[in-house]
């Protein structure tokens, strides 16, 4: 038991939430989270409403603890997965890549808690004031789509005053010591991505689990930063590829030929070349794929070890 405003919210043991992560977090991977202490998050970014139905009613069917779902609001089904969320009355909501605002009322009135990821101050605060239920900020050292600031930088200027609501800091998170460090900062919990890939519940192709375990602090790669839609995967053929071809001042249209589909590539087939293998920066300290709860009960007692010398620390 860790008790912060997060864990009040939610109703759960341990301040983690596993991040929300297109063609990778399912009801399985939810499930073994929620049931593990933490809150699962099935994401909903390239799928069909369907599918999202069906994965909701798949972990209801296996869990009476809470999770939630990430929504990419510019999805073009995005205004039919919140209705879906509503009817099925899912604790609550991550949403990213699009404004949040004009969903609050809906899902708030249907029970359903609204969690705005953020990437800067700015947007913090507007969501605040808009009546969110809490916050992520997420740092640009995380897995995925990623925004300019720093983990560090966000906690930083994000924390620095007291917010009516619980903040939640990702990117960059996946041991225990980074965990306590965002608790020392003034979070209320974190949002883990990367580390969850390497759990025996995560259905990402064995294959992508194996690029993640071998890679070291300096193999990701950010592409898309000079387009305003910057993301963070491993470095391989593809990001070569589409960075050569940024960089020579490609059209748009050209980019967003090369990476249609990549995403799925590099989770659900496998294809680690040419596929794209989501996945934040810190990597070194991946090294070794458990169960979800071992996941969790690790970073719980490897933060009360850090939290506790801290103590020590004399200035
Ligand atoms: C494979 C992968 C897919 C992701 N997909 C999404 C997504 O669909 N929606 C979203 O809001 N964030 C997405 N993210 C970001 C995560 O939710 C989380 O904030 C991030 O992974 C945290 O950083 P970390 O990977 O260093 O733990 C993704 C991250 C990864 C690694």
């Amino acid at each position: 038991m860790m008790r912060t405003r997060l864990t009040a919210l939610l109703g759960i043991k341990y301040p983690i939430i596993q991040g929300g992560m297109a063609w990778t977090s399912d009801a399985t991977l939810a499930v073994a989270v929620s049931n593990g202490g933490g809150a699962g998050i099935i994401a909903a970014g390239g799928r069909t409403s369907e599918w999202v139905r069906d994965e909701i009613k798949k972990a209801k069917g296996i869990t009476d603890k809470p999770f939630g779902v990430n929504i990419t609001l510019l999805a073009p089904n995005a205004t039919e997965i919140v209705d879906i969320v509503c009817e099925e009355k899912v604790a609550f909501v991550t949403l990213g890549a699009g404004n949040p605002v004009p969903h609050i009322p809906k899902l708030q009135a249907a029970g359903v808690k609204v969690i705005p990821v953020v990437p800067n101050v700015k947007l913090a605060d507007r969501i605040e004031k808009a009546g969110a239920d809490a916050m992520i900020i997420e740092g640009m050292e995380g897995g995925g789509h990623i925004g300019t600031q720093t983990t560090m930088a966000l906690m930083s200027n994000v924390l620095a005053v007291q917010h009516s609501i619980p903040v939640i800091v990702a990117g960059g998170i996946s041991d225990g010591r980074a965990m306590a460090a965002a608790l020392l900062m003034g979070a209320d919990g974190v949002q883990v991505g990367s580390r969850f890939i390497l759990t025996t519940e995560c259905p990402t192709h064995p294959a992508a689990k194996e690029a993640i375990l071998k890679a070291t602090d300096t193999d990701s790669e950010v592409t898309g930063f000079s387009r305003g839609s910057a993301v963070r995967s491993l470095r391989n053929d593809f990001t070569e590829e589409f960075l050569a071809l940024e960089r020579a001042g490609a059209p748009q249209e050209e980019l967003n030929k090369l990476a249609t589909g990549t995403n799925r590539m590099g989770s659900v087939e496998g294809d680690i070349k040419r596929g794209v293998v989501q996945v934040g920066q810190s990597l070194n300290v991946l090294k070794d794929i458990l169960p979800c709860k071992e996941v969790i009960e690790r970073m719980i007692s490897e933060a009360k070890a850090t939290l506790a010398k801290a103590k020590d620390i004399e200035l």
